[in-house]
């Protein structure tokens, strides 16, 4: 199969879908990869390293949606790029469809099949190709949160981690997933005072073992989370029903009962956000002020550090992208039920139920849109 490479083009995205190991990997299996010219720069790989693994470098992205049949991408295709998508592409990258009706239109006329990353789902209900991209977001979710808290920058004027005789910040990670997990880590070691909310008692349970007593779980209720809320400087929302819009968790009428220029992170936004002020914003104006409240809501956190996160989203996809290659999209739906929960659009029909709720189109299971039979 010919896969090919574009350069990302959303607003401040600086990571790319193959590496030149990934390259390497698809070469040896028999395959050809087209790479666009510059696609790697951000990501401090340079042209001649993909060259060096048998990739081949083309001046723009026409070529490599003109050439390819699978095209690998990081972000969520941009309008000149579902203008260039046929009904013989392949289109593997995250699509977050759930927040963007507009999208979800364009790809289903493009006749593409589309297979997003954060639906890619295990038998464990977990989301391998969404968790490293969550490890990272987690982590500069807490980071970004401290920077803000700081006065020039509009925050309250308070240091995460206090000092000897004056109380550190008091922090809440509400959802404790992956992001949930890793930021109140970050806060942990950064001396905050942390408390974690969910509503799965299980997960809860994990949390508790992970922390080792070093911050609280709580049950997430409105009630108790409206309880801590006048305690709080830094929230940091990282719920997912998957594929699904998110929740609110936290509403504008809330907000007046927070400090004034306390901080909101919103990590969930690339599902249209968890609070109900939230949108979505860039690396280059990253937070805007509703009601006194900072929020910081960045759809592409882990855009910001791309020498991490195209190596850790690259190890992830990997595997996929070659046995995608290999064996072609349909005989990887019908053999693996990851793969088949990870298509959103196929045939022009929407193939991923939340979406097509969120969409008001008619849900069609993948396999009844490609008329492919499927054992189990
Ligand atoms: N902005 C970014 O750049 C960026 C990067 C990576 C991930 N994300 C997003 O972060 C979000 C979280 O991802 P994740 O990998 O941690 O997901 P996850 O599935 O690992 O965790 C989500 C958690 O939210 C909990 N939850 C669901 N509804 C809840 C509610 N009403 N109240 C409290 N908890 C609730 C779930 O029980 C679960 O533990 C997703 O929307 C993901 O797309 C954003």
């Amino acid at each position: 199969m010919k896969v090919g490479v574009p350069t990302e083009i959303k607003v401040d995205e600086y990571r790319v879908a193959l590496t030149p190991a990934g390259v390497r990997e698809l070469v040896d299996a028999g395959h050809e990869v087209v790479v666009q010219q510059g696609a790697g720069l951000g990501s401090a790989i340079a042209d001649e390293e993909y060259e060096r693994q048998g990739a081949r470098i083309v001046p723009d992205a026409a070529t490599v949606f003109g050439e390819a049949e699978m095209i690998v991408k990081v972000k969520e295709p941009q309008p000149v790029e579902v203008a260039m998508l046929e009904p013989r592409h392949l289109l593997f990258t995250y699509l977050h469809l759930a927040a963007d009706i507009e999208l979800t239109h364009g790809l289903a006329k493009s006749g593409a099949l589309c297979i997003a990353y954060e639906t890619v789902e295990d038998e464990h209900g977990r989301l391998p190709l969404l968790a490293p991209m969550s490890e990272v977001a987690g982590k500069i979710a807490t980071q970004a949160g401290a920077f803000m808290l700081e006065k020039p920058l509009g925050g309250r004027g308070i240091l995460l981690g206090g000092v000897p005789g004056v109380a550190a910040a008091n922090v809440m990670v509400i959802g404790g997933g992956v992001v949930g997990y890793h930021a109140a880590q970050v806060a942990i070691g950064m001396g905050a005072t942390v408390y974690a909310y969910d509503r799965n008692i299980p997960r809860l349970r994990e949390l508790d073992v992970a922390f080792g007593g070093r911050a609280d779980t709580c049950f997430a209720t409105t009630l108790a989370i409206e309880e801590r809320l006048p305690d709080i400087d830094l929230v940091i929302g990282a719920v997912l029903v998957h594929g699904a819009k998110a929740p609110h968790v936290i509403t504008r009428e809330q907000l007046g009962m927070m400090k004034r220029h306390a901080v909101l992170v919103d990590v969930s936004i690339d599902q249209g956000g968890c609070f109900e002020t939230s949108r979505a914003t860039t690396h280059t104006n990253p937070t805007y002020e509703v009601d006194g409240i900072t929020h910081y809501c960045v759809a592409n956190m882990p855009g910001a550090v791309p020498i991490t996160s195209t190596f850790a989203l690259t190890n992830a996809t990997m595997p996929f992208i070659l046995d995608l290659a290999t064996f072609g999209a349909e005989k990887c739906i019908v053999n693996s039920s990851r793969v088949r929960k990870g298509v959103n659009v196929a045939a022009g029909q929407v193939t991923y139920e939340p979406v097509a709720d969120v969409a008001g189109v008619p849900y069609v299971p993948v396999e009844e849109a490609l008329g492919l039979t499927v054992v189990a």
